[in-house]
């Protein structure tokens, strides 16, 4: 299963944001490698949880900070860590009911691991953009 490299075009341009997308990169790869090497379905629910409740933590996290900023579009950028909650927890519900199958690692690997970065690159960025012009404004 491929994992993810952190790469400078990933940075926002907000330090504590960054780190957290970092984190959630280890977190992305230690559930992608857990399942890749068939580690022991403990191993794999670990991890599992972990980038569950990091998401939630750096989702809120942000969200906080964008409301402080009253940026324009939060409630754009929410609807998209929500849309990201509900098929998160749809994995998790799903890696309950029948374990660490082809379909789930496909599913991280592929859906989560590109949402992750599309939605750096994309979504994330144009915050950090909007703070960087209220610095300079
Ligand atoms: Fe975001
Ligand atoms: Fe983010």
């Amino acid at each position: 299963m491929k994992t993810i490299q952190w790469q400078d075009d990933l940075s926002i341009g907000i330090g504590p944001i960054d780190e957290q997308h970092k984190k959630w990169i280890e977190h992305f790869n230690q559930t992608a490698e857990a399942i890749a090497s068939s580690k022991s379905q403990v191993q794999i629910s670990k991890t599992l949880g972990f980038l569950a409740d990091y998401t939630e933590t750096h989702f809120s996290s942000e969200e906080k900070y964008m409301q402080e900023s009253n940026y324009p579009a939060f409630a754009e950028h929410k609807a998209k860590h929500d849309e990201l909650r509900t098929t998160l927890s749809n994995l998790v519900r799903d890696y309950q009911e029948e374990g660490a199958t082809q379909d789930l690692a496909d599913a991280i690997e592929t859906f989560l691991g590109n949402w992750l970065l599309n939605h750096i690159r994309e979504v994330d960025m144009k915050f950090g953009a909007f703070i960087a012009g209220q610095k300079n404004a």
